[in-house]
Parts: structure tokens; sequence; C-alpha cells
């Protein structure tokens, strides 16, 4: 099993704890930190639609919470599509803040699984110039 794919089966678990009762699509991130650590997330939806947060997002915000800024890699996994769902905008410009370019993305479903970088996700990263992340 390649160091994805592990990050994968935890993103997939992680998806276990979805609270989707509105949309009914499990989604789950696991975020590698510099040190090795793995933070997970899940969407948690909200009956005013609007407010949900992604999977990815909170798995990001769990890690920046807990003291950590400093990221390898990221997975994705919804468990409920068998194409490979990626990551919506808003998550890609929150992962901008804190990691460059070349930032690993991997992304699958149950049948598709697409390994890719942020810099390809998001070329053109929104208000670069303001940046002050540590992946700067
Ligand atoms: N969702 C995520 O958690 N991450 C994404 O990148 C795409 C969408 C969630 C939000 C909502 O709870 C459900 O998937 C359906 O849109």
């Amino acid at each position: 099993m390649t160091d994805m794919s592990e990050l994968l089966e935890q993103a997939r678990r992680a998806a276990e704890a979805s609270y989707c009762p509105y949309s009914r699509f499990r989604v789950g991130a696991a975020l590698r930190c510099k040190d090795g650590v793995v933070i997970t997330g899940t969407n948690v939806e909200n009956r005013s639609y609007g407010l949900t947060n992604c999977a990815e997002r909170s798995a990001i915000f769990t890690a920046i919470s807990a003291g950590r800024t400093e990221f390898e890699a990221i997975a994705v996994s919804t468990p409920d599509s068998a194409e490979a769902v990626a990551p919506c905008g808003a998550c890609r410009q929150v992962l901008s803040e804190f990691v460059k370019a070349d930032f690993p993305v991997v992304f699958a479903g149950r049948d598709q699984r697409v390994e890719t970088t942020l810099g390809q996700l998001y070329p053109f990263d929104s208000l670069q110039d303001l940046k002050k992340g540590s992946g700067g």
C-alpha cells in the first residue's frame, strides 16, 4: 500500500462519522501533517443548508486549532459515489492559505481515484499577494 493509499483509507474511515442527513453524501478527509500525524475531518451539514462545512475544511480547521500548520498531503474519500469527487472551490482556497502549489491531493470514490496537486486544482490562487500562511 502506498502512502497515499493509506491516507485515503483514513479518509474513507473518517467519512463514516459524516453528519449528512440532508444530502446523504458522506465525505471524509485525512490531512497528513509534516510530523506524520494525520488529522481527519468530515462534512457537517445543517438544516440551514449554507452553513454546511466540508470534510476538507473540517480537517484543516481542526489541524490549525491543534497548532499544526505544516502539511504534507490530503486525501478525500466519497464512498457514496463511484466517481472521484474533487474538493470544492472554497476548500481549495482554504488549503491554499497553508500549502504550496505542489501539495499532493488525492481524491477517490468507489471506482475512481485521482492524484493531483493543489496547483493543478487551483491554478489562479486568489489574493496570493495578501497571503501570510507558512506555506507561502
Ligand atoms: N462536500 C464536502 O465535504 N467536500 C467537498 O469537497 C464537496 C462537498 C460535502 C458538502 C455536503 O455535505 C455534501 O458533500 C454534498 O454536497
